[in-house]
């Protein structure tokens, strides 16, 4: 018996505005359609649930990295840019040179993107020289290309008269190299940060202050006070302040927690002094709100809510390219990203070319892991930079780093790294199963022996540890698993759903699909995407979830862009952002609807269509029980058309109950998209249906995905009289 729910839908597309066919523009998708012979459908889909195989427990994760501020003026809720100055230090060739001062003239504050100093410039190799696949495209279109400009918002400036002054001659701590002097002698003065383009603060809200002072020197005895006050963009309306006197001539912290009188996305932080000279350091604000354990977390809760939203199972990161550096000297290294906050030396993020405090470290990666719920990927630093590669012979001391990373992370509250772990205030070991050694390493200088120096030290030591290569290594070394990287079009990527058929285990380990995405350098919303790319990446994943036992993990890439990050913006983004907003692309909205409906098992799937291409329809059938009694049935159509297709359900182990659910994320073109003013224009719709059964056909809107979810009919009756 062969039902419909194009009745349910015909109500449905009212909610959404219309799903039927329109005069979509030709561009890409597929664009003629050929009906399968007598029947006036364009696709027939068969699902064999007595066929199935396990779909990878982890199969849906993300992957995070600090690139387009993803961190640092993202996820990271530290309010104040550059809190120690040593952003502000290394692009004024100042933190690593021999001087012990440095007198800022107005020069270091034009503009809105800090420049690097001409000493700096010279010495740089070009960024770009050795780059290849998407990080060269990113690099060809980005906007620093004069190799002076950063991709760091300039977010210090004096106030008044005062002279700024960078100073190593009374650090903080050992870590901790570099202080701000301010002279204000004639009359009041200090100095203001801007933030991550603006501060933004919310009336009642609460926000903890903190920050080192000293006296700039022993001789005065006179009375100083520092006045810190959060006020608006230009000073004229103050939202909160603190005063603080009895300034020692010790570095001692001071702190207190402010309350924003009043909403503003572009409010600064001001340090003031009446007369006088003060030196300061770690200037930070954060957001009054509780993490793991009550602690006040690092994390700000808009963005972390949406990647809690992903529901992923795996959390990869801190890179990407940001774990290898430019150089060696600008990769990411755990060791100096974990202690006290104030110890942490931080480090330029030469890939993407702003300061990375380190404030989001290996603990900090952690305890985001422990928010989430997802088991940790962690990329290590395997000595291979984009222009520099440590020759096996000597990387002994970094196999040593890897090793005691995983005891940082797993080892009880006794041992060397477990302990210092301990201290940060985590006594209980997290556990940690992956570990990536390196990201797109292949083919470069000592690839394969380092790789091997570390596959060995870390399985010797910890035998169960699944190790990540960057790929495939063949003959050459043990594959446990390999990093698979792809961006690309729209119709590359729809036509792209077939790739892992011809791969097996035996021949091609297993696969981390580690990064993809629809990469369209043409389309006119980046970095938000569109609907089309989304489609296209959704019938790519059915691909993935019919190889789950090949491909174990999945996540899309990148993950986090702050819109106002001046440089490499890629096309697409999960989470978009600025200071004060967040939504998710339509591609987040994919990536999600797949995760919420990864099943236990894959149920066999069969397309037939008189096309090539399937009529640009795709399908993926899982299991949310082992047996199969409750379906998520994935169906995705890449066309420019809405088209009709016949759903047919063979060899269920229960009768399917007639109630089921529904849920389609579509636009009103291929263009559509989300934004600030309208966040939830792409958006699943869901609802409920009372027509399914196990031959119907199913209406689907031109670029859409539509799940439908069953279950077992035996309570149809009960269900019914509780409807
Ligand atoms: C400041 O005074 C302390 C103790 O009186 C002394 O140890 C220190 O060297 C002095 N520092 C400077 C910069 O004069
Ligand atoms: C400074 O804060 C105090 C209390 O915290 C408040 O009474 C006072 O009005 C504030 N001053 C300004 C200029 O906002
Ligand atoms: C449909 O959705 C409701 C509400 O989320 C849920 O309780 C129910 O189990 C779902 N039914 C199916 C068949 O998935």
């Amino acid at each position: 018996m062969t039902s419909s729910i194009s009745f349910f839908l015909a109500l449905f597309c009212a909610v959404l505005g219309g799903c039927t066919a329109r005069d979509l523009p030709t561009r890409s998708g597929i664009e003629a359609q050929s009906n399968l012979a007598d029947s006036g459908l364009n696709a027939k889909i068969t699902v064999d649930v007595s066929k199935t195989h396990a779909v990878a427990p982890n199969l849906w994760g993300i992957f995070f990295e600090e690139i387009q501020h993803a961190g640092e003026g993202g996820l990271y809720a530290e309010l104040v840019q550059d809190r120690s100055f040593s952003g502000l230090a290394y692009t004024q060739a100042f933190l690593d040179s021999d001087e012990t001062e440095l007198v800022l003239n107005s020069g270091a504050f034009e503009g809105s993107h800090l420049r690097l100093a001409p000493a700096m410039q010279s010495n740089a190799l070009p960024i770009n020289a050795g780059l290849h696949g998407v990080a060269k495209q990113l690099y060809e279109h980005n906007t620093f290309q004069d190799g002076a400009e950063t991709s760091q918002p300039v977010s210090w400036r004096p106030l008044g008269n005062t002279r700024l002054t960078l100073t190593k001659q009374h650090p903080l701590n050992g870590g901790n190299r570099i202080a701000m002097r301010l002279d204000a002698e004639e009359g009041a003065g200090g100095i203001i940060n801007t933030g991550f383009w603006g501060i933004s603060v919310e009336a009642g809200a609460q926000y903890e202050l903190s920050l080192y002072l000293r006296r700039a020197d022993n001789s005065s005895n006179s009375e100083l006070t520092v006045k810190v006050e959060l006020e608006s963009s230009h000073g004229s309306h103050s939202y909160a302040n603190v005063t603080f006197g009895d300034i020692s001539t010790d570095w001692r912290r001071y702190t207190a927690t402010l309350t924003a009188r009043a909403t503003d996305s572009t409010a600064r932080l001001a340090v003031k002094l009446q007369r006088g000279a003060v030196l300061v350091d770690m200037v930070s604000l954060f957001p009054a709100q509780n993490g793991v354990e009550g602690s006040i977390s690092p994390f700000r809760s808009d963005i972390l809510s949406l990647l809690k939203g992903l529901k992923p199972r795996f959390l990869r990161f801190p890179g990407g390219c940001y774990v290898e550096g430019v150089v060696m000297a600008n990769g990411f290294y755990w060791k100096p990203s974990v202690g006290p906050l104030d110890q942490r030396p931080g480090h330029w993020n030469g890939m993407w070319q702003y300061w990375s405090t380190d404030g989001l470290g290996l603990y900090e990666y952690m305890l985001l892991n422990e928010e989430l719920g997802t088991e940790p990927i962690w990329i290590i630093n395997n000595g291979l930079s984009h222009q520099e590669s440590v020759p096996t012979a000597q990387i002994q001391g970094m196999v040593q780093d890897a090793l005691d990373s995983i005891e940082f992370i797993t080892g009880d509250a006794e041992t060397q790294w477990g302990r210092l772990r301990a201290e940060m205030g985590h006594p209980e070991p997290w556990s940690l199963t992956y570990i990536g050694i390196g990201n797109e390493d292949c083919g470069k200088p000592f690839y394969t022996t380092n790789y091997l120096a570390f596959f060995y030290a870390i399985k010797q030591r910890y035998p169960d540890m699944q190790l990540i290569a960057n790929c495939n290594m063949g003959q050459e070394a043990p594959t446990e698993m390999w990093d698979w990287h792809w961006y690309t079009d729209p119709d590359s990527m729809f036509n792209g759903r077939y790739t892992f058929d011809s791969m097996s285990v035996v021949k091609d380990s297993y696969v981390f699909a580690s990064e993809y995405a629809v990469f369209d350098w043409g389309i006119s919303t980046i970095p938000r995407g569109n609907i089309q790319g989304a489609i296209a990446e959704a019938a790519f994943m059915t691909g993935m979830e019919r190889n789950s036992e090949v491909v174990q993990l999945a996540a899309y890439a990148p993950l986090l862009a702050n819109v106002n990050h001046k440089g490499a913006l890629c096309p697409t983004n999960l989470v978009i952002y600025d200071n004060s907003r967040a939504f998710g692309n339509p591609s987040y909205h994919v990536q999600a609807l797949f995760a919420e409906h990864q099943g236990l098992r894959y149920a066999q799937t069969q397309i037939d269509s008189l096309s090539a291409r399937d009529n640009g329809v795709a399908a993926s059938v899982t299991c949310q029980d082992n047996a199969c009694t409750r379906l998520s049935i994935k169906l995705v159509n890449y066309a420019q058309f809405t088209q009709t297709i016949a759903l047919r359900i063979q060899n269920s182990p229960v009768p399917i109950s007639n109630l089921g659910n529904i849920t389609v994320l579509t636009g009103v073109d291929y263009r559509s998209t989300n934004s600030f003013e309208d966040p939830y224009n792409v958006y699943p719709r869901s609802g409920s249906f009372k027509d399914m059964s196990a031959e119907i056909e199913v209406e689907l809107s031109a670029f859409s995905i539509t799940v439908l979810s069953t279950a077992p009919g035996t309570d149809d009756l009960l269900a019914l009289s509780n409807a």
